[in-house]
């Protein structure tokens, strides 16, 4: 895709990185998520029977995307390759990302179609700018990032995340480390409930975590359906039946949807990848070029505003006070937050609550990564180790 003679400085290939159509050599290893890179090439995964996702604000990502149309772009969540189908229809060149291992059958259906063009690696975008370079380039015109679960993730029951279909309580993107039940079996009932609040922002944290606790005295929690029902036998439908918007009722949501939501970001380490693909992203796209991110909740669409509001000057608090220096500007041209027209939403109710934002990077050299000024909620002592502790204890081991 790139020049290599454009290559900075050498950077280590992750193991699990690898250009579909490589030749053998080029296949480095084992991918930690999902297996043998290998054993993924030898034994043909059947595309899934489900439909695949529907890309939303497609239109509004490819006018983004418009003024690079000739250039690489990289698509950190893949996912049915949607987005990556449509920008390499319009000629971009496309580096595709994604940590869930079961996309590969939409991967190999593109890169029949678009040859050297299109390349897939298996991987977390929080690592994208080392993906790029192992793909020699320096540098990028576009990175386009969907942040959340797809469709695909969501209507597979055995993959755990909907509490609309019963399935084992995993969640796990990538389908390695601790699982969703590893967590609610495994955390203790103020972890719980901060882990709930902060990343559910569920007000009645407090009421569920202490409802696991007790369930789990005498049986583990061990599907959706169980959670889902516990969720709801503890707070039922409070505060969610009389909403009204534009004099309409607001649809009810389930009242186990923010549960299920804090426990994905968790298990998948969500919020911090978000924030590492962002600084990712400005290490590798050049200046001009442009980077798009979607959001699906307010927790994540805060973090993107702030990444790239921290471009602008603090207000002065006082006339008497000096005014404050504005930082390097990072990015320029900030588009104003795009959101779904009805017609899309009447087609596919997914796009509903996504806010696409989008900046074109300027010439000033990348931040440090930096967590602070984002709005990242901090779950108290809710760490990886501590998860990956709480899976151990709730699978039995010492
Ligand atoms: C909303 S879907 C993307 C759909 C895609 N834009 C399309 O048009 O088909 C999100 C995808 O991103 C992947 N994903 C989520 N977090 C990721 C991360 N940190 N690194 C890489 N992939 C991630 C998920 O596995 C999922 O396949």
């Amino acid at each position: 895709l790139c020049d290599r003679a454009l290559v900075l400085k050498k950077m280590p290939i992750p193991l699990w990185s690898y250009a579909l159509g490589d030749t053998e050599k080029n296949r480095l290893g084992n991918a930690p998520d999902s297996g043998s890179v290998k054993s993924q090439r030898a034994v043909k995964t059947p595309v899934v029977s489900i439909d695949p996702h529907l890309p939303v604000l497609l239109d509004e990502v490819l006018q983004v995307f418009q003024p690079v149309m000739n250039g690489i772009i990289v698509d950190g969540t893949f996912g049915a390759g949607g987005y990556s189908k449509a920008l390499a229809a319009k000629g971009a060149k496309i580096i595709a990302i994604d940590r869930d291992g079961k996309v590969k059958p939409f991967a190999n259906d593109l890169k029949n179609q678009f040859g050297e063009m299109f390349s897939f690696h298996l991987g977390q975008f929080s690592q994208l700018d080392e993906i790029v370079a192992a793909s020699g380039c320096s540098f990028v015109d576009g990175v386009i990032l969907d942040i959340g679960v797809s469709s695909m993730q969501l209507d597979q029951g055995e993959r755990g995340f909907s509490f609309m279909r019963d399935g084992p309580l995993d969640m796990r993107m990538g389908q390695s480390g601790p699982s969703a039940a590893d967590l609610v079996n495994g955390l203790g009932e103020r972890e719980l409930s901060d882990l709930i609040f902060a990343y559910g922002e569920e007000k009645r944290a407090r009421a569920i975590a202490k409802a696991i606790v007790d369930f789990r005295r005498d049986n583990l929690i061990v599907t959706t359906a169980q959670l889902a029902k516990l969720v709801e036998d503890t707070i039922g439908q409070k505060g969610n039946s009389k909403r009204m918007k534009a004099g309409k009722p607001v649809a009810k949501k389930h009242p186990a949807t923010k549960v299920f939501q804090a426990l994905r970001i968790a298990v998948n380490n969500e919020l911090d990848e978000l924030v590492k693909g962002l600084f990712s992203a400005e290490r590798i796209v050049r200046e001009g070029g442009w980077l798009g991110v979607v959001t699906f909740h307010s927790l994540e669409d805060r973090i993107v505003k702030r990444f790239f509001d921290a471009n602008k000057s603090s207000p002065t608090l006082s006339r008497h006070m000096p005014q404050e220096q504005k930082g390097p500007q990072s990015w320029s041209n900030i588009g104003k937050a795009k959101k779904a027209s009805t017609t899309e939403i009447a087609a596919n109710p997914r796009a509903r609550s996504a806010t696409l934002r989008f900046a074109q990077r300027s010439a000033s050299d990348p931040r440090d990564l930096s967590f602070s000024g984002l709005g990242v909620p901090l779950s108290k002592g809710v760490s990886i180790a501590k998860l990956e502790k709480a899976g151990s204890k709730s699978r039995g081991a010492p």
